[in-house]
Parts: C-alpha cells; structure tokens; sequence
C-alpha cells in the first residue's frame, strides 16, 4: 500500500533528519576499534561528576512521572538569568522549542524567514508544517544576510529564525547588525534568536540579546544544555521570551516533555555555571589551534565563535568523509546544508582528537 500518498505535500516533500554518525555504527560497519566522532558539535569533555550524581539520585524516583511545570528547573533558571519563571520555556532540546515555536504561530499560508545556510531543523520544521519556510541566502562571508531577511518578511510572516552564532558556518552577526535589523522587523513579527553556541562566542561585538528582552516583547531567545554543558544526550533545551508569549508556547508543549533525569542533570548544571568559562577556553584553544591547523593543510577555514569550523576544500567532501572514516574519524559534509560539494563541518575535539583528525587529514590530502 503506498501510504505516502496519504500524507501532506510538505511531508512528502521531506528527507529524515540525517545526524552525524554514531560511533557504535561506523564501529560496527568499518570493525574500527578506535573512532572519534566530531560530526555534531558535542562538548567531548564528559558531563561533570555533580552531573552524574544527580541524574543517580533522580533515577531512584523513576516510576513517577516528573515535573510537568519544571518548577525547580525553571526556578533555579530564571534566578541565574536574573527574569521571571514565566519568562522560560523548556523544551526536550532547544530543537522542541524551535517545533513548537513554528507549530504555534503558523497557519496555512503564513510563513517562516530563516536563513538558506543554516540548522537543518528550521526547513526540516517548517517544510512538514504548511510548507512555511522562507530560506534566504547568507551573504558573500557565510554570514546571515539580515538586510535580505528583513526585506523577505512580508503580512503573511510569523516567525523568523536568526541563528547567531550560525551552525554550520560558525561566523556570526554584530550587535550593530542585529540592532539595525531589529528595528526593520514589524512588532507582530517573533524574532527567534537560537544561541545555541552563544557560551562559545568571544567577540566584542556580539549582540547580547537578553537585556533586550525588555524593550522587545517580540524577541524569543533558544538556548541549550547540549553544548558547552555537555548534555546532548538528555536532550534539555529552553526559550526565555516575554511572559505573555511564552504562556502562548507552553499550550502546545507535550505535558512532561523534559524527563525526570535531565532536570536534575540541567539544575546542575546551572548550580556548576561556573566551569562554563574554562570549557569555552579550553574550546577556543583547541578551535584556534584546529583552524590554523587545516589552513595550512590548504583548506579554506570559514573564522568560528563556536566549537565547529566550516572548511571548503578543492575536491568532494563526500570523499573526504569516507576517507576520514576509515581512519576513525567522523565528521559532517555539509551538502545537505546547500554550501557546495567540497564543505565540510569539524566539531572541535579534545586536543589529542584534534590531533588525530588533522594527521588523518595530511594523509588523505598528501
Ligand atoms: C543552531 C542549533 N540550534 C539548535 C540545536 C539543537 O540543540 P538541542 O540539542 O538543544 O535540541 C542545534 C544542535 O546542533 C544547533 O546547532
């Protein structure tokens, strides 16, 4: 029976989300014994001791279901960020928040501005919702084209995604930028900012879009425990937006759709924020170092405020993932993110993996 026929265009339309490799699956396909994965843009330092205690002592209460409302969650939260727990959305990753965002707002018709070059899960979203997706091409430097975005937002525009610092390309827009784009957007228009990889950034001149909240109800912020507080696998992510905007999302979240043990691993994480300006260091090192690294390898570096680079090499990156497979590296080709057949994305590693990946890449290229 062909089913798909039942099914909406837009999903019709879709491929699955592809994610870097798993370890255990290229072990299993290759019979490597030792593999390193820099393919989705994981802390490879492992979560903190106080982490792991808390998720064991959560784990003794698992046969209740958790906290619908995340109360200490979002309490514990809001005092760090300094706004209320109303202003705070949490979501199974920052990716459900995004979901809920685009499943929220839009109607039939209306649509989504985000950038052509960017998270795969805003044309992923928004093409099996309605089809609302509104890509726009970044500008000549891999950066969001915000002069462009704005001009594509038109009366059926309910959302539009800025990624700052962008995945996959690693740059970013400037205060001035954003401010300047800002002040385009029409006030019933949400602005989603996703920082997933704003711990990371270093640059004077990023904009600092929480103080804005209080000037722009229109802003929703998307932050993530998957990064820099090593939480991928728990999936903890949150909005923070104005308090009436936010209360709009939380009726379309699924009832306990963060579980029992992430909480507990987020709250200590917000109780351990401190070790978040070593990891960024330590990242910023070792991204310093990998760059320079591939640059004289002759691989066109793209400048990074994240914990990835985006490369552009002469050939097919196809080829050049296969390669670094089979020397147990894994890594992400970027043509499903439309940025040519020779683009390549490198998460940064530990220094010893980082080191792996660059010996591993001077074979394949000499
Ligand atoms: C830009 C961006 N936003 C959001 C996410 C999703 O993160 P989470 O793990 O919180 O769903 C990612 C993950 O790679 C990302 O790169």
């Amino acid at each position: 029976m062909d089913f798909t026929s039942l099914f909406r265009p837009g999903i019709r339309a879709t491929r699955p989300y592809s994610p870097g490799k798993p370890i255990e699956e290229v072990q299993r396909e290759l019979g490597l014994d030792s593999i390193i994965k820099l393919a989705s843009n994981e802390n490879p330092e492992g979560p903190l001791p106080a982490v792991i205690e808390a998720i064991q002592k959560a784990a003794l209460n698992i046969n209740r279901y958790p906290d619908a409302a995340c109360f200490d969650l979002t309490t514990k939260l809001a005092a760090h960020l300094d706004v209320t727990p109303g202003h705070l959305i949490f979501g199974n990753g920052s990716n459900e928040v995004i979901d809920i965002l685009i499943r929220a707002l839009v109607s039939p018709g209306e649509n989504v501005v985000f950038s052509h070059h960017s998270f795969i899960v805003y044309p992923l979203t928004t093409g099996v919702h309605f089809e609302c997706g509104r890509p726009v091409s970044l500008d000549a430097n891999d950066v969001h084209d915000l002069d462009a975005m704005a001009e594509a937002i038109d009366e059926k525009t309910k959302l539009v995604i800025v990624c700052n610092p962008n995945n996959p390309t690693g740059t970013y827009n400037t205060r001035a930028q954003f401010e300047d784009f800002l002040a385009k957007v029409p006030p019933n228009v949400i602005v989603g900012v996703d920082e997933a990889y704003y711990e990371y950034v270093t640059a004077d001149d990023y904009p600092q879009c929480l103080p804005m909240l209080k000037q722009q109800p229109n802003l929703v912020l998307l932050r993530t425990f998957s990064k820099i507080h090593s939480l991928a696998g728990l999936r903890v992510g949150y909005g923070i937006g104005h308090p009436d905007l936010i209360g709009e999302l939380h009726k379309t979240r699924e009832p306990f759709n963060v579980n029992m043990l992430s909480q507990a691993a987020a709250m200590a994480c917000i109780e351990n924020w401190h070790e978040v300006a070593g990891r960024a260091a330590r990242n910023r090192e070792q991204l310093e170092w990998l760059a320079a690294e591939l640059a004289a390898l002759g691989l066109a570096v793209v400048p990074s405020q994240t914990n990835f680079i985006l490369v552009r090499s002469n050939g097919d990156a196809g080829k050049l993932t296969e390669a670094l497979l089979h020397k147990g590296v894994i890594v992400r080709p970027m043509h499903a993110f439309g940025l040519g057949e020779g683009a390549l994305r490198i998460s940064v590693g530990l220094p010893e993996e980082n080191q792996r990946c660059v010996e591993a890449l001077k074979e394949i290229l000499s």
